[in-house]
Parts: C-alpha cells; structure tokens; sequence
C-alpha cells in the first residue's frame, strides 16, 4: 500500500508490434481497473534485451508503446507510466531477488524454455534469470494487484513464492501480490494455429491482429482464419477457431458466449467473422485516432517520460532503502 490506495503494477515488453492478445488479456484491463489503485505502468525495456535487439528499433518501439499506453485511455498523470530502464531499482532489486531465487524453481518456467528452443544459439543468463527481474517489477512497489494474461501466471507465482520466501527470513517486508485476469480475453489464441497462443513474433502475420492493422488488414485476416467444419458457432474445446473467436467477440462486446451462440445460432462462418472482425476494429479505431494524434506531440510525451520516471524512482526507493536495511547492507553516510 503507498499513499493510501493499494497498488497495481503491470508491464509490457517492448519488442515486436502489440497484437490483440496484448490488448484484450492487459492493456483494456488496465484502462477498466486503474481508478481503483495507485498504478504503475512500466515499459519494460530491459526485460526487451535477453533477446537481441537492434537499438534504433528498440528505442522506437519503447516510445510507441508509452504512447500506446496513453491512448489506449491511462491518463498520464494519474497513472505512473515509465520506462523501467529509468529506475535503477528495478535492476538492484533483482540483484538481491537473484540471491533468494532457485536455478530448480527458474529452470521449470515454460517461456524460459519456449525461448531457449527458439533462440538456441543465444540463451543467456538474462533469459533465465528473467522472471526475477519480473518480481523485482512488482515487488518494489508493494503491488497488491498485477493485471496479466494467462501466460504469465507462472511469473507471477513464482514473484509470490519468493515474497514469501523473503518475509519468512525478514520479517513483512513485501506485499504478496495477486494475480487479476480479466474475464474475457484472458488467452487469445492465432488466428491461424488456434491451439497456439497469439504472439508479437509470430512469423506468420496473418495469425495476429496488430494494434495498428487498417481496418481492411482486420477485416481480411478474420475472413482467412482457422475454423472448422462443424458449421455451428458453439462454444466449446472441440472447436478452437471457433472459441477463439468467440473469446474475441466477447471481450470486444462485452458479451458472454452464450449470448454469442445465441446471436449466431443457425448463422454460417462468414457472417460470425465479419462479426468479429467489425467488433475489433470498432475497438481500434480510436485507439490508432488518439495514438496518431499523441505520437506528435513531442514536449508533452517527453514531459510525462520524465515526470513519472522521477516519481517511479523516488517511490521505489523506499521499498530498495528497507530491503537493503534488512538483508544488512551499511547505511550510506548521507
Ligand atoms: P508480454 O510483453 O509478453 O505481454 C504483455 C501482456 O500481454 C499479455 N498477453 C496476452 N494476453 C492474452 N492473450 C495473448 N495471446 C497474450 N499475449 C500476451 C501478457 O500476459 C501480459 O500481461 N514478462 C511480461 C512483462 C512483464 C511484466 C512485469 C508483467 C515484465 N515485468 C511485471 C506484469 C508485471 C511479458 O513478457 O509480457
């Protein structure tokens, strides 16, 4: 808890373009649940570098994700949105975290090893030790919430075994976060391989929607995506093109699935696909509108970099300065 509200941390990678999943399973979660928390909204661009990155590209990539943040609907000064490369404390955290963190523990996590398989000539010990650097994220900012997708939860809970790990030896010195998955949207799958979940470095573009795909380029890829031959928009694991795309619909509408197989009972594919595919775009729109008009507006971008990143120091530090305290690191002669 800081200044009376409790406190909700989150973050995305700055790498690749931001697809539907990244909206529908965080980003609109933030935008609904943010009034409620004193938030913190990083990019997590340090998280970006256990994969090779070119650096024009990733400081390109890093602003349009601030920028995407804003125009999705977080208001910049109510929300802390910053680059978490400028806090130091992300990293100093991690150091120590590193010291309370298994290689067992570390070895079992599955995007360490999805990663490894698909960079097998560079798995360094970023790429491992990357999930502490992710406890450090929430830990230091006391975070009782962390709204995520699904493929995050064993992050997460590996970011509570170690809060909890440090509070047994220390005393209560973390807040043990919890997880918030939204109730739709929380897994979106390829449009493509719908047994496959839906990723920035698919090498298939027309597996993923792009936040900055035109309309027609939407419009397109639901037409081509993966369905089935059962003609019937029902929602069920036997049919995951089709649940998928349900999944979608719903979290674009707020509608549940049985409504969805309700309104399109008796209807065929091409329909249901233009459906969603209109839903989506409806959802876009006025985020690529404000995105557009944000991304020229250098001073104030720059104004908001620098505000929140001096915020998100000075706050952290309190959490680092007690951490350090306790584990019996010497005072610094002030
Ligand atoms: P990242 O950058 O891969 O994804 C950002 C967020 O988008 C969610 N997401 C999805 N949700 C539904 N369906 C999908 N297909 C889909 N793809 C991605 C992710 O669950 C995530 O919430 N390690 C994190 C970034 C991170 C972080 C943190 C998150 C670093 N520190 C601290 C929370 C708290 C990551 O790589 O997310």
């Amino acid at each position: 808890m800081l200044d009376g509200k409790k406190t909700l941390f989150s973050g995305m990678q700055a790498t690749g373009n931001l697809t539907l999943g990244n909206y529908l399973g965080a980003l609109k979660n933030w935008v609904t649940i943010s009034d409620e928390y004193q938030t913190f909204f990083s990019v997590v661009d340090m998280h970006s570098i256990t994969v090779r990155q070119d650096p024009a590209e990733l400081r390109k990539r890093a602003r349009m994700l601030l920028t995407l943040y804003i125009a999705a609907g977080l208001d910049p000064e109510k929300n802390c949105i910053y680059y978490q490369s400028h806090v130091s404390g992300h990293a100093e955290l991690s150091w120590i975290l590193s010291c309370f963190t298994y290689m067992g523990e570390l070895s079992r996590m599955t995007q360490f090893k999805d990663k490894a398989a698909k960079h097998a000539d560079n798995i360094n010990a970023g790429l491992f030790t990357y999930p502490v650097l992710m406890a450090a994220d929430i830990l230091l900012y006391q975070a009782d919430v962390v709204p995520v997708g699904i493929d995050q939860m064993q992050h997460l809970e590996l970011t509570r075994d170690i809060a909890f790990r440090f509070n047994n030896i220390y005393g209560d010195v973390f807040t043990v976060p919890e997880a918030y998955i939204g109730k739709a949207g929380a897994k979106i799958m390829s449009l493509q391989e719908p047994k496959k979940k839906m990723s920035k470095s698919d090498e298939n573009p027309n597996g993923s929607i792009y936040l900055m795909d035109d309309p027609d380029t939407v419009i397109r890829k639901f037409k081509r995506a993966v369905t089935d031959s059962e003609a019937s928009v029902r929602y069920r694991d036997e049919q995951p093109g089709i649940k998928n795309l349900i999944d979608i619909y719903c979290a674009c509408t707020g509608k549940t699935p049985q409504e969805t197989e309700r309104e399109f009972d008796g209807k065929g594919y091409g329909d249901f696909k233009m459906a969603v595919g209109e839903a989506v775009v409806s959802v876009l729109k006025p985020l690529q509108d404000r995105y557009k008009d944000l991304s020229g507006n250098k001073d104030y971008l720059d104004g908001i970099i620098k505000a929140n990143a001096e915020k998100a120091q000075y706050l952290s530090n309190k959490t680092l300065r007690k951490v350090q305290k306790k584990i019996g690191f010497p005072e610094k002669i002030r």
